[in-house]
């Protein structure tokens, strides 16, 4: 039995530069992991079949599922006869911005390279994961990177400023393709991709707190105005900064003690049902 967590992961930016002819969007990404994990189980089988257990009303347990999906993928590429039975316990908010359902894909390319003995580098299962999902390729490494392409071009970044993260998602799932497709480019917000990258570099929390950005939020914000409505509320709580992840809804805010993240968490949890505390990683 191999076990594996699969963390969820916040965008401190994210920029997007033009539409592909592939219909994908060039994107400029930094993201970090936090410590608010799904946690799986892999179990061999002998007779080939994919399994996912999983106790959630809205995961599906089927192909749909992404690690389904990681699990097939390995299965064909490798030529594996054996089968697998997935557990899967669900922590991470689901359509949420914060890639739980790659996360989990991503956990389960790691855990099936060692349970049925295939040993790839991590470098070429995150070539792998960038056919069933953009942000996977991220999640094989989590910690912190700045992605690139559609998503898959990783380059590894030092760890950001130490922080807590308070995380609130209002009630609503969004869809990803939809919000890219609402995007108009001429009307993008600026994204300070560069000024993250140095204030990561040099540990500077007060310039990585100026520097978050994200060019979906609005985008969201206009198809949804409950994801504006939480961003206001987490402002005046008196975070250092806030911001949505990936394509929402899910708004994060930072502080640097536990008490000011434990002050948010309770102003918080009287307008949103999905409120938690968390850690960069990173
Ligand atoms: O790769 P993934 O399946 O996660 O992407 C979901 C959808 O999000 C894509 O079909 C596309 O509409 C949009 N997307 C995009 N540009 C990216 C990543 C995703 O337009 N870089």
């Amino acid at each position: 039995m191999i076990y594996e967590t699969a963390p969820a992961k916040i965008n401190l930016t994210l920029d997007t530069l033009y539409k592909r002819e592939d219909g994908y969007h060039e994107v400029e990404m930094i993201m970090t992991t936090i410590d608010l994990n799904d946690r799986l189980t892999f179990e061999c089988r002998d007779d080939g079949e994919i399994i996912i257990d999983v106790e959630h009303n809205f995961v599906p347990s089927d192909h749909r599922n992404l690690a389904y999906k990681a699990a097939k993928l390995m299965q064909d590429r490798y030529n594996i006869k054996k089968g697998v039975k997935i557990s899967l316990e669900k922590s991470i908010p689901i359509s949420a911005g914060l890639a739980g359902g790659s996360s989990d894909a991503a956990a389960t390319f790691r855990g099936l390279n060692e349970l049925w003995g295939i040993n790839e580098s991590l470098e070429t299962l995150s070539q792998l994961a960038s056919e069933i999902g953009s942000d996977i390729s991220f999640c094989i490494y989590g910690k912190t990177a700045l992605c690139q392409g559609r998503g898959e071009k990783i380059t590894h970044l030092p760890k950001p400023p130490s922080a807590w993260v308070v995380i609130a998602k209002p009630d609503i799932g969004v869809s990803t393709p939809e919000i890219y497709g609402s995007l108009d480019l001429e009307n993008k917000d600026e994204v300070q991709t560069q000024a993250c990258l140095k204030a990561i570099e040099n540990n500077n929390y007060a310039s990585m707190c100026q520097s978050l950005g994200n060019s979906l939020e609005k985008v969201t914000m206009q198809l949804y105005p409950e994801v504006e409505k939480l961003k206001n509320t987490m402002s005046n709580t008196g975070v250092d900064a806030a911001l949505m992840s990936g394509s929402g809804p899910t708004i994060y805010g930072f502080v640097q003690k536990e008490r000011q993240a434990k002050q948010v968490y309770n102003a918080l949890m009287g307008c949103c049902n999905d409120v938690y505390i968390a850690r960069l990683l990173g």
